[in-house]
């Protein structure tokens, strides 16, 4: 069998998987089984920060991994213990934790918001509003968190204490917190699988000062829309508001398995031995891989980054068959006339790889993708859509 026989035999059916098998690959691009050589827009969904097999995170992988893979927390690393830092100096956070995922970054988060509800508010103050059309994980607790019903039909019962507002509705979200005692306040400021829809800067600044009114914990959830994407360090800082927690996983890790969540000065004591735990979490090489990225995120790259992003926007206005661009940075959504599988088909077709989010093309590429590969990328996207 061939490798999408086996996969199809042996592997669990949870994925719409494309019909291709992907071999290697160099930044921006990618090549398949058939060596068949594709620009990489989707990045492993915002993952591979600097495309594939990128030369100076490969080195510092493969560096701290000659060294020692794995130590568990049951001793101090030094990789570890210099991205906590490296991540705290460029947030303004505290402290720490260190997971694999983003689903687990956002149970850590919720874990926070309830000891500090119950501790500060009593017993019955564990709940936490999320926005409609939010997504933050595949766990039960983080399904629950998701303020989309389709993904909680079937596992129910859902972990309790979430309430749901829609994502621009302040008026909404000032009643359900002067109706029940609630822990904390969770968004994306651009919900990626919800449909790249960045949040009205209103509405954020509403929810920070609501917040801030009724002592509930801002919880940023910056999977997607973290480290660089936006054009910014992490998204919340194009809105001016300073979250109480900020998750984030994807690229951070620039394709190693990595969750952090990072915790600011209301909550950055809430946590004793025993609260939360993770066997690989803070493993020496995810970290060592994370630092590098982090250090590359500095102000060049982000305007890089605005830039590609401009030129993205510039590039699709007024083209036949494109009805709306959304999103920041090199985290966009096309809103097209045609069903947005059969732009992507097409796309693929010609050597492009874009990815869906709703009913709209996602497009999440490299953050130093060569604006050559770029433009060219642009052109079979503008094609594809007519
Ligand atoms: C905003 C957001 N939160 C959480 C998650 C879950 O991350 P993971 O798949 O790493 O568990 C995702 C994944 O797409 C996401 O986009």
């Amino acid at each position: 069998m061939n490798t999408i026989e086996l996969d199809q035999s042996y592997v669990a059916n949870t994925y719409a998987r494309f019909p291709v098998e992907i071999v290697s690959g160099k930044g921006a691009l990618v090549t398949d089984a058939d060596g068949k050589e594709y620009i990489d827009l989707g990045t492993g969904i915002a993952v591979n920060t600097f495309g594939v097999a990128d030369d100076e995170w490969v080195s510092a992988v493969t560096e701290q991994l000659g060294k020692l893979q794995h130590a568990s927390n049951l001793y101090y690393t030094a990789p570890c213990a210099r991205l906590a830092e490296q991540l705290c100096t460029r947030t303004g956070m505290k402290k720490v934790f260190f997971c694999n995922s983003g689903a687990e970054a956002n149970e850590c988060a919720i874990k926070v918001a309830r000891k500090y509800g119950t501790e500060r508010k009593g017993e019955d103050a564990y709940t936490i509003l999320t926005l409609c059309n939010s997504f933050h994980g595949r766990t039960i607790t983080t399904l629950s968190a998701t303020g989309q019903d389709v993904f909680h039909q079937l596992f129910t019962p859902m972990t309790p204490g979430f309430v749901y507002a829609p994502a621009n509705d302040l008026a909404a979200v000032k009643k359900i917190a002067d109706e029940m005692p609630l822990a904390a306040i969770m968004f994306e400021v651009v919900q990626g699988e919800g449909g790249v829809n960045p949040l009205p800067p209103e509405f954020v600044a509403g929810i920070a000062k609501l917040a801030e009114e009724k002592d509930l914990l801002l919880i940023a959830d910056e999977v997607q829309c973290g480290n660089g994407r936006t054009g910014m360090l992490y998204g919340y800082m194009n809105y001016g508001i300073t979250p109480d927690v900020v998750t984030t996983a994807k690229g951070i890790g620039g394709g190693l398995p990595i969750g952090v969540t990072m915790l600011g000065e209301r909550v950055k004591d809430i946590f004793a031995p025993g609260d939360n735990g993770s066997t690989f979490g803070g493993n020496p090489v995810a970290c060592a891989g994370a630092l590098n990225i982090l250090s590359r995120l500095d102000d060049k790259m982000l305007d890089g980054v605005k830039k590609r992003s401009q030129m993205i926007i510039d590039g699709l206005k007024d083209v036949p068959g494109v009805k709306s661009v959304t999103g920041m940075g090199l985290m966009l959504g096309i809103e097209t006339e045609k069903p947005a599988g059969d732009v992507i088909a097409a796309c693929r077709e010609m050597g492009v790889l874009v990815i869906k989010a709703k009913n709209k093309v996602r497009l999440l590429p490299p953050l130093n993708i060569p604006e050559e590969l770029l433009a060219r990328a642009i052109e079979v996207i503008k094609s594809a859509c007519v």
